[in-house]
């Protein structure tokens, strides 16, 4: 194994700054500075996101550095996120990895923040170090912006095998708490009323998508007309029924999930699955995908919560591995807002 190698990775492709060093595959620090301003508009504002970066980029690269007890000088290449996100935000990230990789002189490597994901599994911990996710292996990438099954060959070879045709599971969980009246983002609420309610007491129709594809909007329009029947019979329907609402919801999108998990297993026969993204922090998803693994021998990597959401350790981690394949990039290199695998 090639030694000393000790990355910066930066993020700033949404509405999280954060920067990380990982060092040999090893985390040494990682800083996410998170923006509440978008709090009160229901979503991300994105000039005001492009703000906040650029007001937090420098604090939080500094913190990072001098939480993982290094010099800045020890910095073998700084890994940027150079899409899909934002383009506003993208621009802070790149802007910034730019002017610092010249003022040290040190090379950059532009990382696609949906390989970051894919690969927040690899981020090894030096107090409590762990099995790494063999190859070939299946990733279910459920975040706001993506639900994608990926056959992932080995650290930079990956290939999408599924997508959704529609909205993104996280966007599900987003715009159906919107319509309950909860506030952004609309998942953590949701999991969190969910544990108070009945999974079984609603029951939402579920799309039937060939292939490996998935689809969410139907959900959301058939939840909407749900509630708008159940309003006009009882005004306070939604008051009354939040819990079981979200648990059900809840339930309905983990259903969603599992079953295009299991498809994948049999098409290709690869029976090690990771889950990335926000909505792998959601208790259902983790616990049933868990469950699943266990009654089927499946072996399921289940990521800490500091790395489902977006961080800057899962584009260290990737800048890591293609820093040893001399994978680097240009100064010229501009960021790319809609950017696949
Ligand atoms: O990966 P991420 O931080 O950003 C993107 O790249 O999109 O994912 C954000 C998404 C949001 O839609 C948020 O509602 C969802 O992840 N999320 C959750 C939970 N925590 C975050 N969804 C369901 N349950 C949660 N506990
Ligand atoms: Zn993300």
């Amino acid at each position: 194994m090639t030694t000393n190698i000790t990355i910066l990775g930066i993020e700033s492709s949404c509405d999280d700054t954060s920067a990380a060093i990982i060092r040999d595959g090893y985390l040494l620090s990682n800083v996410i500075a998170n923006q509440d301003v978008h709090k009160e508009y229901g979503g991300v504002v994105p000039e005001l996101a492009s703000r906040s970066h650029q007001a937090n980029i420098i604090p939080v690269v500094d913190k990072a550095i001098k939480n993982a007890g290094i010099k800045k000088e020890e910095i073998s290449a700084i890994g940027f996120t150079r899409g899909p996100g934002l383009l506003g935000s993208l621009l802070v990230g790149t802007s910034f990895a730019k002017g610092l990789s010249l003022s040290l002189g040190k090379p950059l490597i532009d990382i696609n923040h949906l390989q970051g994901h894919v690969l927040s599994h690899f981020i090894n911990d030096l107090k409590n170090p762990k099995e790494l996710p063999a190859f070939p292996h299946l990733c279910l990438l459920i975040s706001g912006g993506h639900t994608q099954i990926i056959r992932v060959d080995s650290p930079l070879k990956m290939e999408v095998i599924g997508n959704t045709i529609d909205d993104a599971a996280g966007e599900a969980f987003d715009k159906t708490a919107k319509v309950l009246g909860l506030p952004y983002p609309g998942g953590p609420v949701i999991d969190k009323l969910a544990s108070e309610g009945n999974p079984k007491a609603f029951k939402f129709a579920k799309p039937r998508i060939p292939d490996l594809n998935f689809s969410f909007s139907g959900l959301k329009t058939s939840f909407l007309y749900f509630l708008r029947d159940e309003m006009a019979k009882n005004p306070d329907f939604i008051n009354q029924e939040k819990n079981n609402l979200c648990a059900s919801l809840q339930q309905t999108i983990v259903e969603i999930l599992i079953e295009k998990v299991i498809k994948a297993v049999k098409d290709t026969g690869i029976k090690e699955i990771t889950l990335s993204g926000g909505v792998s922090a959601n208790s259902a998803v983790r616990s049933q995908f868990s469950e699943l693994g266990i009654k089927n021998n499946w072996k399921v990597y289940i990521p800490p919560f500091a790395f489902t959401t977006d961080n800057a350790a899962m584009i260290a981690i990737t800048g890591y591995y293609k820093f040893q394949k001399n994978l680097f990039a240009s100064h010229d290199f501009a960021p790319i807002a809609r950017f696949t695998i």
